[in-house]
C-alpha cells in the first residue's frame, strides 16, 4: 500500500490573509465548506490575531461559528498571545498554531517583538492548550530566508524549533515564508532542525515564489516528513514578507505526491472545484 502523506489545507487562513480587498465571511464559509469535501483531516479556517494588524481575519469568529463540522476533520486557527487563544477556544477550534520566527527582523515585522519575548508571550497560550486538550501546532518562520536580514543560518532554526517543542508543540511546522528557499538551503535547515525535532514531529510549509516548493517537498520527503502545508490554488502570502507570493498549490502538491507514489486521500476533481473557486477570490478577478 502506497505511503500516506498529509496535506494540511492552509487557504482560508494563509491563503486569504495577504488579500487586500476584505472578502465576505460567506465567501471565506464557501471555500471552506468546498474544502470540506476534498477529504483533508486538517484545515487552518482562520486567525484570532489583532485586526489592526490583519484586518481580513477579523471576521474569525463568525467563520469558526459556521465551518461544517464532520467527524474525523478538525479545523485549526492562529493564535499570537493569550487573547487570541482565549477566543480560539471560545469559537471551538480543535487546533491551535502559535507561530515564532528564526529572524528577529521577520519577528519585530510579524509580531512587534523580540524572537524571546515572543516565546514567553506564547508560553502561557501553550500551557492553556495543552490543559483544555487542545492540539497544538507551531510554526517557525523564515527558515532560510528573512525579507529583512536575507539568508536564515539552521541553527537559529533548530533553535527556536526546539523551544516550541519544549512548549509541548505536537507538530512544528518550519516554514519557508519568502518562497526563495533553495533544496540545498532546505537540506542544510533540515539536517540542523532533525537534530532537535524528529521527523515525525515536523512538516513543511513551503511558499512558491521561486518556483522550488515542489523540489523543496521532496527534499523533506527524504529527510522523512510526512505532513505538508499548502493552499489551494496556490493562494497566500504573508502582510508582513514583502516579496512572498503564494503557498504551493495543494491540487499541485497532490498530484506530484500521488506521481511520487504517496496517498494524500485527497478527491482530486474536488480538489479542483475549490481551487477555481478560491482564484475567483483573488485580488482583480
Ligand atoms: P501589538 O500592536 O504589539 O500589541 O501587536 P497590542 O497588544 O498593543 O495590540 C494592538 C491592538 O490589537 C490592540 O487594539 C489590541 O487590543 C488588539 P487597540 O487597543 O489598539 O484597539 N489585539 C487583538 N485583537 C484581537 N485579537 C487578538 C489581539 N491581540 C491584540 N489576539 C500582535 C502584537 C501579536 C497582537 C500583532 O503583532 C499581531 O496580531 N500579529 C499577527 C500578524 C499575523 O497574523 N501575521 C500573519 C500570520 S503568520 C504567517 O503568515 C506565517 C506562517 O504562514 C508561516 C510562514 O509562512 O512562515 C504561519
Ligand atoms: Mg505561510
Amino acid at each position: 500500500m502506497a505511503e500516506l502523506v498529509e496535506l494540511y489545507e492552509v487557504g482560508p487562513r494563509d491563503g486569504l490573509q495577504n488579500e487586500k480587498r476584505v472578502i465576505p465571511t460567506a465567501d471565506k464559509l464557501a471555500l471552506i465548506e468546498k474544502l470540506s469535501r476534498c477529504g483533508f483531516r486538517r484545515i487552518e479556517a482562520t486567525s484570532f490575531v489583532s485586526p489592526r494588524w490583519v484586518p481580513q481575519m477579523a471576521d474569525a469568529a463568525e467563520v469558526m461559528a459556521s465551518v461544517p463540522r464532520r467527524q474525523g476533520r478538525s479545523y485549526a486557527v492562529l493564535a499570537p498571545n493569550l487573547r487570541g487563544y482565549e477566543a480560539a477556544k471560545l469559537a471551538g477550534a480543535d487546533e491551535v498554531a502559535i507561530f515564532v520566527s528564526a529572524s528577529e527582523g521577520f519577528s519585530r515585522a510579524n509580531l512587534n517583538t523580540s524572537i524571546a519575548e515572543s516565546l514567553e508571550r506564547l508560553k502561557p497560550v501553550a500551557e492553556s492548550a495543552l490543559a483544555a486538550r487542545l492540539r497544538l501546532r507551531g510554526y517557525v518562520s523564515v527558515v532560510t530566508d528573512c525579507p529583512f536580514e536575507g539568508r536564515v543560518e539552521p541553527e537559529p532554526v533548530a533553535r527556536v524549533a526546539g523551544k516550541l517543542a519544549a512548549l509541548g508543540c505536537q507538530e512544528i511546522s518550519l516554514g519557508e515564508t519568502l518562497g526563495r528557499g533553495t533544496p540545498q538551503a532546505v537540506a542544510a535547515m533540515l539536517e540542523a532542525v532533525l537534530d532537535v525535532v524528529p521527523a515525525r514531529k515536523l512538516a513543511g510549509h513551503f511558499h512558491d515564489t521561486g518556483g522550488r516548493a515542489l523540489r523543496n517537498i521532496d527534499v523533506a520527503l527524504e529527510k522523512g516528513l510526512r505532513v505538508f502545508d499548502a493552499s489551494v490554488g496556490g493562494l497566500g502570502g504573508c502582510p508582513y514578507a514583502p516579496g512572498a507570493a503564494g503557498n504551493v498549490a495543494t491540487e499541485a502538491v497532490a498530484r506530484h505526491l500521488a506521481a511520487s507514489g504517496f496517498e494524500t486521500g485527497l478527491d482530486l476533481d474536488a480538489l479542483d472545484d475549490a481551487a477555481a473557486f478560491a482564484k475567483t477570490l483573488r485580488s482583480g478577478t
